[in-house]
């Protein structure tokens, strides 16, 4: 009977690894996508009743289900290095030159040309066909374990095919989120309120960065394989494009473009040629590399300070287009700043097309000498907001119109001031802006302030331009009917949007602080006043002499601070949202003495009466360090339900363990 099952479970899981070969890697599948779900579900449901068989590589095993408390440092065993860049021909036969003169050879020499995939490099390390580990390249030399992440990349194999794979397999690739993918993502993070990614690089950045696997495993990712690390085996070809096919044939995903060429002018051709496919192809890519196909010239070549002589970066020039500026509008933020906005003629730089530009300020404007009517290059820098990069003076026409900064704030008509040797205007209207106000809400609502899920930018823009409310404090008395009664909200979306402002209630005093969007003050800002004065009453009423002494606080900002705790209507919103019901507990102060200050501790585990990031937090208040991983330097290890290899490590290594129960007393 066991041996039924086992023999059941085997062969479910090669079946499903064949198919996740010829999908992922031969791009054919085998299988039609309900007949492949039929497998898997078949195979999750006998691991479900027979747990007692489940094995780490099998493919229902991507997720983990414990998010991590931080990232593990890994060392490279041969640092990942970056590659120089070409901009031109010249550049690229010069490169092809220099590779002949120092090998001393006259022939053309033999290159792979890849396409320079716009994601994030990353080391996989297969130990005997198995997945051992991945890590980021970091520095360099020293990369962020992100095992549990690259382990949820569905075309990442966690067992490689065949037998003839090296024991020890480092494989390096670029982890990137196909266009497509992306699109979707933001669709769905706008339908959450949630703020979307400027683009796929981004995108894949901010996933592979994910301390909880199951929320990377949503996000879609994939892995294209373009060279080898550190590998045990007796032998091996010595070819680049040889190794690259043997990847392929252990089931590691090799980008199909990839192509073998003979001299510098065949390599410019694969570059022309890819360069009219770009748009094309279902991921970014920013330019192509051409590499000696030949390993032992490889070596023979070695490095420059931190990039190989045998490889280099082509690089597609940088996105820029010409068009015609229509208009010029000026734009409200948070703390009343002027920002100058382009209206152009639309035109489709790097893949989008673009109506607005920023102008960044009065000075800039100024500098370039920008003129409405002029024809001006916009760029798109990568994951940066359009600019206007540089007037075009040949085609100015006769009659242009210069910008002028408006006097009077374009939303609220208060006067715009300009102080003497800031480059940035300002409006003098506070709260009494409607801009500001917006701007200022949806600060007070973001992730790392009030962390108020589900009101997202365009929800709050939504509200005070139809005056459902004015302030922060009114947040809180939003009803379900009031936000049903918006454009495209639902009841449910509605009822989860109340439940989640209900929920901010309970926060931290150093994120109140933030949320309040004090000029100059951030985040870290924020927590040395929290610290400092321990509650908010002391913060409001510091003066300018005592807020210096605060860690971080120079004159400047401790003005900012004391200016904004005299106006009154700021003071009014304050009392408005403590009478709403936020609260946070009182942090402890004791100046240079904090009762913790000195000690490092580890949460491991799940907390059931607290949410781990609360604890932390209440935790370096009162002076600790958290940290993610446990070292004979911990002090104290907090052991939640299910706590997993940190307390083995803890309990190896003789260091204090304390259950939850425990840590609340301790923070009161
Ligand atoms: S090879 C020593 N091949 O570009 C050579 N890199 O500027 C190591 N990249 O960090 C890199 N596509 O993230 C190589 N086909 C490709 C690539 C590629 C993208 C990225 C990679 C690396 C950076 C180097």
């Amino acid at each position: 009977m066991t041996s039924k099952i086992i023999d059941k479970i085997t062969t479910l899981r090669a079946k499903i690894d064949e198919h996740n070969y010829h999908y992922y890697v031969c791009d054919a599948p085998l299988v039609s996508d309900s007949a492949y779900d039929k497998l898997f579900r078949e195979l999750q449901a006998l691991e479900a009743e027979y747990p007692q068989f489940i094995s780490e590589e099998s493919p229902t095993q991507r997720v983990g289900s414990q998010p991590a408390a931080g990232f593990n440092e890994i060392t490279h065993d041969l640092p990942m290095l970056s590659l120089a860049n070409a901009f031109s021909d010249e550049e690229v036969e010069a490169f092809a030159r220099r590779a002949r003169e120092r090998l001393d050879w006259d022939d053309k020499l033999t290159y792979v040309c890849e396409p320079k995939l716009d994601g994030l490099a990353v080391s996989i390390v297969y130990e005997h066909g198995l997945f051992l580990r991945a890590a980021t390249r970091g520095d360099g030399y020293v990369g962020e374990d992100i095992t549990h992440n690259v382990k949820t990349i569905r075309n990442v194999p966690l067992r490689l095919r065949g037998d003839d794979y090296p024991e020890w397999l480092e494989v390096r690739g670029e982890v990137y989120m196909p266009k497509q993918g992306f699109t979707d993502l933001n669709i769905r993070m706008a339908q959450l309120g949630e703020r979307q990614f400027v683009n796929p690089r981004n995108a894949a950045a901010g996933s592979l960065r994910q301390l909880d696997a199951q929320m990377t495993a949503t996000r879609p990712l994939a892995l294209y394989a373009y060279a080898l690390g550190k590998v045990e085996e007796d032998s091996s070809p010595n070819s680049h494009y040889a190794n690259l096919q043997r990847l392929k044939t252990w089931g590691l995903p090799v980008c199909p473009e990839i192509s073998k060429v003979n001299g510098a002018m065949e390599c410019l051709d694969y570059y022309r040629q890819i360069g009219s496919k770009r748009d094309a192809l279902p991921y970014e890519i920013d330019g192509v590399v051409y590499k000696l196909d030949d390993l032992m010239q490889q070596e023979q070549l070695g490095f420059v300070s931190r990039a190989p002589r045998w490889a280099i970066a082509h690089k597609f020039p940088a996105q820029e287009e010409m068009t015609v500026i229509e208009d010029v509008e000026f734009q409200v933020g948070r703390t009343g700043a002027i920002t100058p906005v382009a209206r152009l003629k639309p035109v489709f730089v790097g893949g989008v097309t673009v109506s607005n530009a920023t102008l960044h300020n009065m000075d800039e404007v100024a500098r370039k000498d920008v003129r409405i009517g002029d024809t001006v290059v916009v760029r798109r820098a990568g994951d940066v907001i359009p600019e206007v990069a540089s007037v075009d003076k040949s085609q100015r026409p006769d009659i242009t119109k210069p910008v002028v900064l408006p006097t009077h704030c374009p939303v609220c008509e208060s006067d715009v001031v300009k102080a003497e040797g800031e480059a940035v205007a300002r409006c003098t209207g506070g709260l009494f802006c409607a801009a500001q106000r917006r701007e200022g809400i949806k600060h007070f609502a973001s992730r790392k302030a009030m962390n108020i899920e589900g009101l997202g930018d365009k929800l709050v823009v939504q509200l005070v331009s139809e005056n459902q409310i004015h302030s922060s404090a009114d947040l809180f008395s939003l009803s379900v009917e009031q936000l049903t009664g918006l454009e495209r909200m639902g009841e449910k979306s509605a009822k989860n949007v109340v439940a989640a402002i209900e929920k901010s209630k309970a926060t931290t005093l150093d994120k109140f602080i933030y949320a309040l969007g004090i000029r100059e003050v951030g985040e870290a800002t924020a927590r040395h006043l929290a610290q400092y004065y321990g509650n908010l009453e002391a913060v409001m009423q510091a003066d300018q002499e005592s807020l210096v002494q605060v860690d971080d606080v120079g004159p400047i900002v401790a003005a900012h601070v004391h200016a904004f705790f005299q106006q009154s209507h700021n003071v009014d919103i304050i009392k408005q949202l403590q009478e709403a019901g936020l609260h946070w507990p009182t942090v402890q102060v004791n100046r240079d003495e904090l009762p913790l200050k000195g000690q490092t501790f580890v949460l491991t585990g799940s907390l059931t009466s607290l949410p781990r990031d609360e604890a932390k937090g209440r935790l370096q208040a009162l002076g600790a360090k958290v940290s993610g991983s446990v070292s004979k330097n911990t002090s104290v290890v907090i052991a939640g339900e299910a706590a997993g290899s940190k307390l083995v490590k803890a309990r190896e290594l003789g260091v204090t363990v304390h259950n939850e129960q425990w840590l609340l007393e301790l923070l009161g």
